[in-house]
């Protein structure tokens, strides 16, 4: 054998076993192996669209980071929960035993929240929820392990309570899919509106995912309110608004959302959608360079999706948010203290505009009021400052 070859040979066995002891040790080891995020989102249903946009901007925001995180190069696995909470606890299994991964990234359906986020705590696997708002998941379950990058349910509620309250209506009727974030979001709107003087006067519920909203709709226009107060999102908001107008109360009767009412669904809605005013962390028009830089790498990434909503920024704050838990532990997803510390004071530099977590990992951030305005959620103001959810029932 040619010494150079014998050489080279020797390297080679050289730099295996170097790997090898690298690959055993603790620490710095991980930053050898890939690192496995589990993507547990709906991809079918009517969410589907919302679990889409969250992947994309989780992956936008992980390849503007080299594709690696805390050193690791990040491997993906995914599930379709298909927003169905019996399912829920089989699917996380699917992530959490089957593949074995290090982060869990989901989901959107706060029934199917419960679900993984007990499974993330029974495992000890770092969980971050790019949407679903369930109260109970940094309230009673919050843990080291368990950090949101979009919102509690109560947050847009509540912010949307105290305008309506100031804009003089009285009598309000909600509607809403009767789930935990129907329940929690016209809970929020409920105890700022009775705050500032309002009355519920109904409030009207059907079953999710369901979508004949004619006899609700029946009963509101002969309760005749001052104004109504909804949560429907994704394929049933679309519905909803365009049935709302079909039925003339859109010119008699002003109806009012959580944001997640005309995002992401205003092509669709068209002109039933015009002049609504909703709250929520995110708007079309919010003037910073983080927001501009944001769009305009997401339309080079996926040139045929449809432009950012708020599911993409919240998909793309968690995966910086991950970005930012890894590099304090060099790629260890385990060492829960050290992200927790990390993360309570860290400063999320997001397109909504710059937010910090509370303790119980939920942002604290700012609730834009919008108008829709042509295709876009325009920003009118601001309806609540730096609001942080109350998270009753957390320990930490
Ligand atoms: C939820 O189930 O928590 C949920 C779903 C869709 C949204 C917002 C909240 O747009």
């Amino acid at each position: 054998m040619k010494s150079n070859t014998l050489n080279r040979l020797k390297r080679l066995a050289l730099a295996s076993a170097v790997g090898l002891a690298v690959g055993v040790a603790a620490g710095p080891a991980a930053a050898q192996q890939k690192l496995k995020v589990g993507l547990m989102l709906p991809y079918t249903g009517t969410f589907a669209a919302l679990g889409n946009a969250i992947e994309n901007g989780f992956r936008l925001a992980v390849s503007e980071n080299g594709g690696r995180l805390g050193g690791r190069e990040v491997e993906y696995f995914k599930v379709d929960d298909e927003s169905d909470p019996a399912k829920a606890t089989d699917n996380a299994n699917k992530l959490i035993k089957r593949d074995q991964v290090d982060v869990l990234v989901g989901t959107v359906h706060s029934g199917v929240q419960m679900g993984l986020a007990k499974a993330a705590n029974d495992n000890n696997v770092l969980l971050i929820v790019p949407n679903a708002g369930a109260g109970a998941v940094t309230g009673p379950m919050c843990s080291t392990n368990i950090y949101r990058s979009s919102f509690s349910n109560w947050q847009p509620g509540y912010a949307m309570g105290e305008v309506v309250a100031k804009r003089g209506h009285k009598n309000v009727v909600t509607i809403t899919w009767k789930y935990a974030a129907g329940d929690e979001s016209v809970g929020g709107f409920k105890e700022a509106f009775e705050k500032g003087g309002g009355k519920i006067v109904k409030e009207l519920s059907l079953p999710f995912p369901n979508v004949e909203f004619q006899a609700l709709l029946t009963e509101i226009a002969s309760l005749k309110p001052d104004a109504v107060y909804t949560f429907f999102a994704g394929g049933g908001a679309v519905k909803f608004v365009k049935d709302y107008d079909a039925a003339g109360l859109r010119k008699t009767i002003p109806l009012y959302g959580a944001g997640f009412l005309t995002d992401g669904t205003l092509e669709a809605q068209g002109a039933s959608a015009e002049g609504l005013l909703t709250t929520l962390h995110y708007a079309d028009g919010i003037d910073n360079p983080r927001e501009k830089a944001f769009r305009a790498g997401y339309a080079k990434a996926f040139p045929s999706a449809p432009a950012p909503d708020v599911y993409a920024v919240q998909g793309y704050d968690a995966g910086q948010m991950l970005a930012t838990a890894m590099a304090a532990t060099k790629g260890d997803a385990k060492k829960f203290d050290v992200i927790h510390a990390e993360l309570s004071k860290a400063t999320i530099d997001s397109p909504r505009g710059k937010f910090t977590l509370s303790k119980s990992g939920n942002p604290v951030q700012d609730m834009y009021l919008r108008e829709v305005k042509g295709k876009e959620n325009r920003v009118v103001g601001i309806a609540s400052k730096a609001l942080s959810d109350p998270s009753r029932g957390c320990k930490l």
